[in-house]
C-alpha cells in the first residue's frame, strides 16, 4: 500500500505552488501522467489491444509507423487538447506543430513529444517510453512554428515514462530529477526515486557499434580505449549495453551511471547524427543535467543549440559527467589538431586498433 506516500500530485504541488504559473505546470504535469497511464495500458495489452506490427503509413522521419505509435500520439494530443494548459503541440509523429484552436481553451505551454520512442522494440515486447519537453507558449496568439524552436534550457518541464516491468514516470521542473513508479491496482504514481543522482563515473557504455565505420575519430579512440579494458590506456575493463531505446538506456544511465552515444557519424551526410534535438535530446539532457550528468553533441552543450527545425537532429553524447567530459576532450584535441593519442603503442600504426 502507498498510504503516506507522495502522489505525483502531492510533489508537483509541494514543489511548483507559489512559482509562476505552477499551478498551471502542475496541472500539465498531471495531464502528461493520465496520457502515460493510458500508453502503459494499451503497451501492456501487446498483441491482445492491437498495439503490434505496421500500418501502411510512414512519418515525416521516413520511419514505418506502428499502431502503437499512432494510438499514443493520439493519447497525447487529446489529453492536451482537452486540458486547456497548453497552446499548441509537437510530436514526432505529425509533420506540423499542431496548434489549439476553439472550442478549446488555449494554455500558457508548448508541449513537443516522441510518443513512442524505441517503438521498433514493441514486437519483441521490450522496454518502450515517452519523452516530453515542456515550453513557454508566446503571450498572445496561436503560437508559430518559430514560438516552437526555442532552446532547450527554455525548457520550464520535461521528463520520460518507461514502459518497463514497471510504468515509470521520470520529471525535471527545474529541481533535481525525480521518478515515480505507477501502482497499477491505484492508478497513483507515487515517487519511488527522490532525486536522482547520475554517479560521476562509469565503466558502462552504450552505442550502436555496427555504426563504427562511420564515426569521427574522437568517438572511435574513446571506445576503442574502452574496449581495450585493462590492458588500454584506461587500465580497467568496461561493460556495453545497447537497448535501441533511448528511454530505457537513459534510465538505466540515471539508476547506475554510464554513458550513451549517438554520435555524429558520415552515413548520411544530409543527417548530422541519428536522434531528434526538440523532443528527444533536449528534454533527456534536462533530465540527465538535474542528475548530475553532463549532455554534449561533443562540440557543444545540447540544451544551448538554437534549434532551426522541429524535427531536427543531433547527435547525443550523454551521462556521467566524467566520462561526458572525456569524449568532449577527445573531440576537442581532434578539432585542434592536438590528439597525441594514436602514438600510444595500442593504437600505434602497428598496434592492436589500426591496421
Ligand atoms: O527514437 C530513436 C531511437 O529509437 C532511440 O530510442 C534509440 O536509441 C535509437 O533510435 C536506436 O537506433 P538504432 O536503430 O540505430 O539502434
Ligand atoms: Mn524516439
Amino acid at each position: 500500500m502507498h498510504l503516506g506516500r507522495t502522489t505525483l500530485s502531492k510533489f508537483l504541488i509541494e514543489n511548483l505552488s507559489g512559482t509562476p504559473d505552477g499551478a498551471d505546470l502542475a496541472a500539465l504535469l498531471v495531464d502528461v501522467a493520465a496520457a502515460v497511464k493510458a500508453i502503459a495500458a494499451l503497451s501492456a495489452r501487446g498483441a491482445l489491444g492491437g498495439a503490434t506490427g505496421s500500418l501502411d503509413t510512414v512519418n515525416v522521419q521516413g520511419e514505418t509507423q506502428k499502431p502503437l505509435d499512432v494510438l499514443s500520439n493520439t493519447a497525447f494530443v487529446n489529453t492536451f487538447q482537452l486540458g486547456g494548459l497548453v497552446a499548441g503541440v509537437a510530436s514526432e509523429e505529425m509533420d506540423d506543430p499542431f496548434p489549439i484552436r476553439a472550442p478549446h481553451k488555449r494554455g500558457p505551454f508548448l508541449a513537443i513529444f516522441d510518443p513512442l520512442d524505441g517503438s521498433s522494440n514493441i514486437d519483441g515486447n521490450v522496454s518502450v517510453g515517452s519523452i516530453f519537453s515542456i515550453l513557454r507558449a508566446p503571450a498572445k496568439g496561436e503560437p508559430q512554428t518559430a514560438d516552437y524552436l526555442q532552446s532547450g534550457s527554455s525548457q520550464v518541464a520535461a521528463g520520460y515514462a518507461l514502459y518497463g516491468p514497471a510504468t515509470l514516470l521520470v520529471i525535471t521542473v527545474g529541481n533535481g530529477t525525480h521518478g515515480f513508479t505507477l501502482d497499477r491496482e491505484i492508478g497513483n504514481f507515487i515517487l519511488t526515486h527522490r532525486d536522482i543522482k547520475i554517479p560521476a563515473d562509469t565503466s558502462e557504455f552504450a552505442i550502436n557499434t555496427s555504426n563504427e565505420r562511420f564515426w569521427e575519430p574522437p568517438v572511435t579512440r574513446y571506445i576503442n580505449e574502452c574496449k581495450a579494458g585493462k590492458t588500454g590506456p584506461r587500465e580497467r575493463d568496461f561493460n556495453m549495453r545497447w537497448i535501441a531505446s533511448m528511454v530505457a538506456e537513459v534510465h538505466r544511465i540515471l539508476i547506475r551511471g554510464g554513458i550513451f552515444m549517438y554520435p555524429r557519424d558520415n552515413k548520411d551526410p544530409s543527417k548530422p547524427g541519428r536522434l531528434r534535438l526538440m523532443y528527444e535530446a533536449n528534454p533527456m539532457s534536462m533530465i540527465v543535467e538535474q542528475a548530475g550528468g553532463l549532455s554534449s553533441t561533443g562540440r557543444e552543450r545540447i540544451m544551448d543549440v538554437v534549434p532551426t527545425q522541429i524535427h531536427q537532429r543531433i547527435p547525443v553524447i550523454l551521462g556521467s559527467r566524467n566520462e561526458v567530459e572525456r569524449v568532449v576532450h577527445y573531440h576537442q584535441q581532434f578539432d585542434s589538431g592536438t590528439d597525441q593519442s594514436y602514438k600510444s603503442p595500442l593504437f600505434s600504426e602497428r598496434g592492436l586498433y589500426r591496421s
